[in-house]
């Protein structure tokens, strides 16, 4: 970070920003993920379609320069958005990227063993988002979001105030709550996320296998918040 600019959160400009939260998520998807094909991959299942079919949910962090160092984006409402990821954003894919052509969708990859084809899928299952062993995280929680920010600017507060933008903008359009899926293995993550006001989904969502709530058989953690 260059001296003397200050840091703030604005709207985001879908266009003149394009490029540059293409490159955020890039640099801060989990580690397995930041290099190769997966990483060419990976903004267009989590940052790019938010930008592109509801920017009005999706805030920057500018670097005081213009240059957008950090987002959040958010689906206001997973039914509708993943009936829009499938209607309106799928059929632009091959058009973007020939890399991004739809995968065989069976068997279902294991990422451990083939992490291309495991994000590929992952790019064509947009009714996912619908979390089909618990409906009750969509009802209550009908939107979701993803966060990030180059590290040269964390720490510095600008995570909690994407957040507070989000969540007025989410108020504003009466949205009764907002949730997340986090890698449980990033424990610094979740102390963000408890910091700021979100807490663990109130229910055993892996079968009962770990006994605890709010995690899911990925290893994943759902966060929540009403709003
Ligand atoms: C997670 C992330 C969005 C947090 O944003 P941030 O701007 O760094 O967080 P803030 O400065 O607003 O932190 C607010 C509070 O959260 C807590 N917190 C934030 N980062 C933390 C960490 N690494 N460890 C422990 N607590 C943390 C603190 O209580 C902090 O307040 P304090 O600094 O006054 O102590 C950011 O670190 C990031 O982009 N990380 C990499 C990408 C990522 O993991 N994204 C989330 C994927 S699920």
């Amino acid at each position: 970070m260059e001296s003397g600019e200050k840091p703030f959160v604005r709207p985001v400009d879908p266009v003149k920003d394009a490029a540059a939260l293409f490159v955020v998520c890039q640099k801060t998807v989990g580690p397995e993920l930041r290099t190769g094909i997966p990483n060419r991959i990976a903004p267009y299942i989590w940052e790019v379609p938010y930008i592109h079919l509801c920017p009005e949910y999706c805030f920057v962090v500018d670097d005081g320069n213009g240059a957008a160092v950090g987002y959040v984006v958010c689906a206001p409402d997973n039914r509708t958005f993943s009936r829009r990821f499938r209607e309106e954003y799928i059929p632009n894919l091959e058009l973007w990227d020939p890399i991004l052509k739809k995968p065989p969708m069976e068997p279902l990859a294991d990422w451990e063993n083939d992490l291309t084809l495991g994000v590929l899928q992952c790019l064509y299952r947009p009714e996912d988002l619908l979390h089909p062993v618990c409906p009750r995280l969509i009802e209550e929680y009908p939107a979701h979001l993803h966060i990030d920010i180059l590290p040269e600017y964390q720490r510095m507060g600008l995570g909690k105030q994407l957040m507070e933008k989000l969540w007025a903008k989410l108020r504003e359009t009466q949205i009764p709550g907002v949730h997340l899926i986090m890698d449980s293995r990033n424990v610094d993550v979740e102390r963000f996320y408890l910091a700021v006001g979100y807490n663990r989904f109130d229910e055993v969502v892996d079968g009962g296998a770990s006994g605890e709530k709010g995690k899911d058989e990925n290893r994943s953690l759902w966060m929540v918040k009403r709003l």
